[in-house]
């Protein structure tokens, strides 16, 4: 099992998230985090940090589980670590709960 970052985070990334991970296994792009899930010990404290509650156990019956498994496990391969919040994208505000932003995830 792991936890996984769903679309929400794509142009917001508020990084409230990577505070609370007891293993480091959040890893930043440009405009998204994603979990590792083969570093992930699914203790859940992430999860109400969000907030826009991008963070879901990958047993959630509502969202496309095997997807979003594949593209934390691709881009957690490939993006470094991160530990320290930082501030949130300027229009993170804007962005929040807009629907289909995948298309915008940068790699
Ligand atoms: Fe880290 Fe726990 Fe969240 Fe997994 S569930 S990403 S170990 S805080
Ligand atoms: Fe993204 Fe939420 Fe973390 S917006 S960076 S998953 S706090």
């Amino acid at each position: 099992m792991t936890y996984l970052v769903l679309e929400n985070c794509i142009k917001c990334k508020h990084t409230d998230c990577v505070e609370v991970c007891p293993v480091d296994c959040f890893k930043e792009g440009p405009n998204f985090l994603v979990i590792d899930p083969d570093e992930c010990i699914d203790c859940g404290v992430c999860v109400p940090e969000c907030p826009v509650d991008a963070i879901v156990p990958d047993t959630d019956k509502n969202v496309d589980v095997v997807f979003w498994t594949e593209l934390n496990t691709r881009l957690a391969k490939k993006w470094p670590t991160i530990t320290k919040r930082k501030a949130a994208l300027p229009d993170a505000d804007k962005w929040k709960d807009t629907p289909n932003k995948l298309d915008l995830l940068e790699e």
